[in-house]
């Protein structure tokens, strides 16, 4: 008996099975209930007491090395069955990688920008204090922009608010700084604003802030033109209007010529021709001196923008709420 069951371990050592219906012949062949294992074990009670013990021990490992085997093939056939059907033609399938969003894809377009013309940023907190958000950039005590409808008050007296624009930065700069002053302040603001299309109460602006001997409203004026055709294109044209803001003297607002219809006119520049971008102006001689600065030997500009207002205007974006909505659909274009 032990030569028999020898003889079909070899066989099963050995056996390989081309297709499924070979695979299945052997397992009937081997472990049905006809089959040679099972008759094996009928007969195991005829072996004498004292080989029962080897037999018995070379039995099991014939039935376990069997079942093994047909484990073993079975998958090896499905695998490569799956390998048959596999169209190695197909297109990959389209991964969806992540994207910035399109508000910081603009912020760092606009910083590479002056990172070009030698602007480092700096950035500072969101909750500021009345210095640095209004008193230390020339806002008169009674200026409408402290008003409760405007300015969100964490605490009142001194007044603590989330800061109404990213020109608080310029104070943080300041206090640390000596010039030459070149620096630009990304950042997120916050106004006490009704959401709508056109307005949110968390935004996001870029401020700049150049100080050094010498620098006048040309150089301001020269340092715009290259950022606008930067951004919206070379054959944008700019334009400034006489503005008023307490920290800059003189004051103005810059227009670019319509990116979308070109200057000719369109529902977007409401068929003017100019889109409004930017605040700027000169840094009134009060501002550097309440920061620690002599006006008689140094001059600046400041400039300050929205992002959302930039984004809108590079892809025709109609409503500033998507920008905070997070719909993948409306993300996935950029
Ligand atoms: N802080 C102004 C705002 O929030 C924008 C601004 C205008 C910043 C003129 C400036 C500037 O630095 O010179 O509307």
């Amino acid at each position: 008996m032990l030569e028999k069951i020898n003889a079909l371990l070899n066989e099963t050592e050995s056996f390989m099975a081309k297709t499924q219906s070979e695979l299945e012949d052997f397992r009937i062949k081997m472990l049905s209930k006809k089959g040679e294992v099972s008759t094996l074990f009928n007969e195991f009670k005829n072996v004498p007491n004292e080989l029962k013990k080897e037999v018995g021990q070379a039995l099991n490992i014939l039935k376990n090395k069997a079942l093994d085997k047909i484990e073993h093939l079975r998958l090896a056939l499905e695998s490569k069955e799956e390998e048959v059907n596999f169209d190695l033609s197909l297109t990959a399938y389209p991964e969806l990688k992540g994207t910035r969003h399109p508000l910081s894809q603009v912020r760092n377009e606009i910083i590479e920008v002056f990172t070009r013309l030698g602007y480092v940023i700096s950035e500072g907190p969101e909750i500021e204090d009345d210095w640095h958000v209004f008193s230390a950039l020339n806002f008169p005590p009674e200026h409408p922009a402290r008003d409760m409808q405007d300015t969100f008050f964490i605490e009142k007296n001194p007044d603590i608010v989330l800061r109404t624009h990213t020109s608080s930065v310029q104070v943080r700069v300041m206090d640390n700084q000596k010039p030459p002053i070149r620096t630009i302040s990304p950042g997120r603001v916050f106004r006490n604003e009704a959401i709508s299309a056109r307005a949110h109460c968390i935004f996001h602006q870029i401020e700049g802030l150049y100080i050094d001997k010498n620098v006048s409203f040309a150089d301001l004026k020269q340092t715009l033109m290259y950022f606008a055709k930067e951004i919206f294109g070379n054959q944008t044209k700019i334009r400034l209007r006489p503005s008023y803001f307490p920290f800059t003297e003189p004051s103005a607002e810059m227009d670019i010529s319509c990116s979308l219809c070109g200057g000719k006119g369109c529902n977007v520049c409401k068929h003017t021709g100019w889109l409004e971008i930017l605040g700027c102006g000169m840094v009134d001689p009060n501002v550097l001196e309440s920061n620690g600065i002599d006006s008689k030997v140094y001059t600046g500009f400041a400039f300050g923008m929205g992002i959302e207002r930039m984004t809108m205007l590079k892809y025709g974006i109609k409503d500033l709420r998507r920008f905070f909505e997070n719909d993948v659909r409306f993300l996935r274009q950029f």
